[in-house]
């Protein structure tokens, strides 16, 4: 898109909001979809303040038309962002953050708010949002309203809604409206369902995008176009023990994908077929009927939800989230469906902002862990139209995961290592990983063709040096340790292709030697064979526990060693929440002791080395 201000009317959203009659816009940087579903119920409660919205992609619209938005009377921005990685902004606010950063047009006149959507167990805060509101303000903008900041980590709907029940009184205070006090539950799709004479060419069947695009792959394949991958290997790496970790290997042999060790691969899964059939049976639906939602606003970029038309089957399989806890707004209009009074009280209670409203929601949906089947179940007396919660449930998300191969050595497969996630909830329930409980259904053997999984590959940041020679100490407990299988089959590689590779050296931890150490024989050759140099903490094989962390501190010169005198990378990969933080705060303290530093220079000291990519990490919760 261009940022000039000669706009087409295509992606003018002025001219939108004008000849529709609105004057609210509300702009999101999503990329799980959380920030596009926060701004379309931002847009539609304008409604109830006279204030008629509209959600808007910045990737599709000329944002430089941010200086006439004015133009309108009562206009206001609304600015959705979430933040990703070491700060970054989603990919369809990219351009408009560097529009931000890099430009000085004059945004006097405009009202604005923001609403961050971030997580506390990263380094990097909520800082696109952060910044976005403070550069508003530089540029000449009005915040009409502070800023709310949303924390994945603990509940982001909480967040969301409290921050949402101040501003509105205070955006009506700003404009001198009065609220109409109505309740809004407009329906944003409209529904049509199919005879059964349906031509089935017509109908999707799973695809992200290209109609039959998962039967007749064409490359170049992405996040809307996935590859159809063989499992070539599928095997349990635990030795004992009741857990599970998966060694997957994914065949991409002509499929032109390329990847580097490091690089995430990204699987879309299916959701678990009992689920999908108890979600038919709770709302008396048949789920072979084909159906479309389409978009009641005309002006919306967004025709369909998820691509349509397409069997109630698919879309709860294939298309939805059907096993998160779902949010308050879903609480709110499933309380229309049910036939007891004390039901429907209850739903309404919990999607309310009172203290008494949030603490049931906090307890009877996140703590006792419910997802919507859960719900129907203990509320039998809810019976929502299907088609609404199609509408209302949020889109099913590809699981990432670390690559633990490199292409030096295995140019046409991809493998992964995946925990199988299985737990049971307060309600007596077993909650099953979606995508890991799918893969550990994917066993090839001999005598049938091999499973598939449609996947992409999304590139990261997380390198090896350019230089063989610089050394390289990895901390990976955990499946943590899985990117760093592909940078030390790469170092290997290079070892023995007569190069000079420098000191490889690798901390892993697990909970017992002889049950949970993964790759054992493998990282056991590598150190034999003098290429790696092995540090390993088994938390649970002796009464006092032994981490990662613990073995750092004892080898601080090796590790100072590492810093300073050999300038060699520092990479960390694994659990986002304890680990990456203690062991952050261990170099830290390296680095001052042996460094002579104050803490502050000691901290400032680290920062230098990420800005240099001296220092990566790779963290999930
Ligand atoms: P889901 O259906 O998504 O369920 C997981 C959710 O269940 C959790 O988010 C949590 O809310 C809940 N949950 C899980 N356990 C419990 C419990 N005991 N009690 C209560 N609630 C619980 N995973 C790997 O195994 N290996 C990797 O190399 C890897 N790399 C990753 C790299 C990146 C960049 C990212 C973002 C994630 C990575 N992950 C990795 C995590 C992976 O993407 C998935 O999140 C994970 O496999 C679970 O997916 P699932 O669909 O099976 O589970
Ligand atoms: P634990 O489960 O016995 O507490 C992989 O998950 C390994 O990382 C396990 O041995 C686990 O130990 C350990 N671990 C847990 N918290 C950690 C932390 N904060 N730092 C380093 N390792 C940790």
């Amino acid at each position: 898109t261009s940022m000039g201000l000669q706009a087409s009317s295509d992606n003018s959203f002025v001219k939108k909001l004008q000849s529709s009659g609105r004057s609210l816009v509300v702009f999101y940087g999503s990329q799980t979809g959380t920030g596009e579903e926060f701004a379309g119920r931002l847009a539609k409660e304008g409604a109830r303040y006279r204030m008629k919205g509209m959600v808007a992609d910045p990737e599709e619209c000329d944002m430089g038309e941010l200086v006439n938005l004015k133009s309108i009377p009562n206009s206001l921005a609304v600015f959705c962002l979430a933040t990703y990685g070491e700060g970054d902004p989603t990919d369809n606010a990219m351009e408009f953050y560097e529009w931000l950063q890099n430009g000085d047009a004059d945004l006097t006149g405009l009202n604005y708010a923001v609403f961050g959507l971030g997580n506390k167990t990263y380094e990097h805060y909520n800082e696109v949002a952060i910044y976005v509101d403070k550069r508003l303000e530089e540029l000449g903008a009005t915040r009409v309203f502070e800023i709310g900041l949303g924390d994945d980590d603990a509940n982001i709907e909480d967040d969301f809604i409290t921050w949402k029940d101040r501003f509105w009184p205070v955006v009506c205070e700003h404009f001198g409206i009065e609220s109409t006090g109505e309740e809004v539950s407009m329906r944003q799709y409209r529904l049509e369902e199919f005879e059964e004479d349906e031509p089935p060419e017509r109908i999707f069947t799973g695809e992200m995008a290209r109609l039959h695009s998962l039967r007749t792959q064409r490359p170049p394949y992405d996040a809307k176009n996935p590859f159809i991958s063989k499992i070539l290997v599928n095997r349990e790496l635990h030795k004992h023990g009741d857990r599970s970790c998966m060694h997957i290997e994914f065949d991409i042999e002509g499929s032109k994908m390329r990847y580097e060790a490091g690089d995430h691969l990204a699987v879309y899964p299916i959701n678990n077929t009992e689920l999908v059939e108890k979600l038919g049976k709770l709302t008396d639906k048949n789920l072979d009927q084909v159906f479309s939602l389409i978009n009641t606003d005309e002006d919306s970029s967004k025709k369909h939800p998820f691509p349509c038309p397409c069997s109630y089957r698919t879309a709860l399989t294939h298309y939805l989230d059907i096993t998160g806890n779902p949010r308050t707004h879903v609480l709110k209009e499933l309380a229309e469906y049910c036939s007891d009074p004390t039901d429907k009280e209850k739903l309404k209670l919990m999607s309310s902002t009172s203290a008494e409203g949030k603490a049931l929601y906090h307890k009877w949906i996140n703590d006792d862990n419910r997802n919507i089947v859960h719900l129907l179940e203990d509320i039998p007396s809810c019976k929502p139209a299907l088609d609404h919660l199609c509408e209302l449930l949020p889109r099913l998300q590809p699981r990432y995961y670390s690559i633990s191969s490199s292409p030096k050595l295995h140019p046409t497969s991809v493998h992964i290592t995946a925990v199988l996630v299985e737990y049971e909830t307060p309600t007596g329930r077993t909650n099953k990983g979606v995508a890991t409980t799918w893969l550990a259904s994917k066993l090839p053997n001999q005598s049938s063709e091999p499973p598939t999984v449609p996947i992409f590959i999304r590139k990261s940041q997380f390198r090896l040096p350019s230089k063989t020679q610089t050394p390289v100490l990895m901390i990976g407990p955990g499946t943590g340790l899985a990117p760093f299988r592909g940078f030390i089959q790469e170092r290997n590689f290079a070892k023995e292709d007569g190069k000079t590779v420098g000191n490889t050296i690798l901390y892993f931890g697990c909970r017992k030697k002889d049950e949970d150490y993964i790759y054992q024989e493998e990282l056991e050759e590598y150190e034999r064979n003098g290429l790696l140099k092995l540090h390993l903490a088994f938390s649970r094989d002796q009464p006092q526990k032994i981490y990662v962390s613990h073995l750092l501190e004892q080898n601080a010169d090796e590790l100072w060693n590492v810093i300073s005198e050999n300038n060699g990378n520092l990479y960390i990969c694994g659990d986002a929440k304890s680990m990456a933080a203690d062991v952050r705060n261990i170099i830290v303290r390296v680095i001052q002791q042996k460094g002579n530093m104050t803490e502050q220079q000691a901290v400032a000291y680290m920062k230098k080395m990420e800005t240099q990519k001296r220092l990566s990490t790779d963290v999930w919760s």
